[in-house]
């Protein structure tokens, strides 16, 4: 028998997991891999809530078929049109030919772009409401969370929201389905890096999305998204993570990350963090950017005040893993951040001077003066690394808020 999980009685848990997959959106790394969540209501009408990837069609459906056995399957709310949540949509209405697929006017277009005409659309506006008997659906449109045709839908009897990728985060669900019956502290890492690097960059539309949800006045009492962990536990506190990212909210701390060649430039990452830590500063993070994928680089750089990047010279220009990041900073309108910038030239400069005009775009608070050392670092070098390090160390501790965050603090 394949794992359903009951979330009400009425509410059923149809999700799959994803081990096989090196690459969300052939981009991001699942080194744990993904859920696709779904979700069925059975009653006297029944309704699944978005699908799953295309590879996953079979059981999915062999799910659906064992909870409604001979029952039709009357609704399909396709809350988020991208593939990896609608691919088994032809193959459920091939089994349930009566199928009504319920979306909004984008949805369908977008739907029909990828999958060509489908049949049997039920065009809902904001603001809309279907009944399955007991169980009532209200539709709350949030484009740009982050594709146009994104929407949420609140079924109002239990308080469940079924909120597509919002909320949700990578990692498969091993066993463990609730907030409660987690670690929490690895999926809101893998949930943080899943919004930094794929819904972040629409942060004012997040914003907008969770203003709707709050002047609509529900009680949400479960969040359901199509990634990670169900929240039925604790589902204000994802809810107020995403309002605290969307607002590009930090903790105190600094990621360094570094492009170097031979290692002269890491050795000045090193003395930045010792001095960092000298001072009091607890979260410190070092990345090789050669090693480490952009996407942790990304989600650390969301989580934390003080950024600092450091670049050797690479024929004129950047390393070209720190071009990467760089760029998909710029492209993330990532806001309001300390920036301290090191680096090394050779034969010739480019690193630390592309830093420069990186630091001019994205507008961020620069600390102290940019430090460039010649091949490898002397010591007047080191000296400025330090009073770099000393200058963000004191503009984090400024910012230091008496007491504890007692918000979540059961996560972190
Ligand atoms: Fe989980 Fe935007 O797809």
């Amino acid at each position: 028998m394949l794992t359903t999980v009951n979330i009400t009685n009425e509410i059923h848990y149809i999700g799959v997991n994803d081990r096989e997959t090196y690459l969300f959106e052939n981009l991001w790394p699942l080194d744990h891999g993904v859920s696709y969540n779904s979700y069925l209501i059975d009653e006297e009408k029944t309704a699944v809530f978005d699908t799953v990837k295309n590879t996953k069609m079979s059981v999915f459906i062999e799910k659906i078929n064992g909870i409604l056995k001979n029952r039709p399957l009357d609704y399909l709310v396709i809350n988020h049109m991208e593939p990896d949540h609608s691919g088994a949509i032809s193959a459920l209405q091939d089994q349930y030919p009566d199928l009504t697929l319920v979306g909004n006017a984008k949805t369908f277009e977008i739907l029909e772009n990828f999958y060509g005409p489908l049949k049997n659309y039920h065009v809902i506006k904001d603001g809309d409401t279907l009944s399955l008997g007991k169980h009532i659906l209200n539709f709350y449109l949030t484009p740009m969370v982050h594709w146009p045709e994104t929407m949420m839908t609140y079924e109002s009897t239990t308080g469940t929201l079924f909120s597509m990728d919002a909320f949700g985060g990578f990692g498969t669900l091993d066993g463990g389905i609730f907030d409660d019956e987690v670690n929490l502290e690895f999926y809101m890492d893998e949930i943080r890096r899943y919004f930094s690097n794929i819904v972040g960059k629409y942060g004012a539309m997040v914003q907008k999305a969770l203003k709707k949800l709050k002047d609509a006045e529900i009680t949400i009492n479960i969040v359901a998204p199509t990634h990670g962990p169900v929240w039925r536990s604790a589902p204000n506190c994802i809810i107020d993570y995403y309002d605290r990212w969307s607002r590009a909210e930090t903790e105190e701390g600094v990621v360094i990350v570094y492009g170097s060649m031979y290692g002269n430039t890491q050795k000045m990452a090193d003395v930045i963090a010792r001095k960092l830590s000298e001072k009091g500063i607890k979260n410190i993070r070092i990345y090789d950017a050669s090693k480490t994928h952009l996407s942790y680089l990304v989600s650390d750089i969301w989580r934390f005040k003080g950024v600092i990047l450091g670049s050797c010279a690479y024929n004129t220009g950047l390393f070209p893993t720190m071009e990467t990041l760089v760029n998909k900073l710029e492209n993330s309108q990532l806001k309001s951040r300390f920036l301290g910038i090191f680096g090394t030239a050779s034969w010739s400069g480019g690193g630390v001077s592309n830093l420069n005009k990186f630091a001019e775009k994205i507008k961020w608070q620069q600390v102290g003066e940019s430090v460039e050392a010649i091949s490898s670092p002397k010591d007047e070098d080191f000296k400025k690394c330090i009073e770099m390090a000393d200058e963000m160390a004191d503009l984090l501790i400024k910012e230091r808020k008496p007491g504890t965050d007692a918000f979540c603090s059961f996560i972190y």
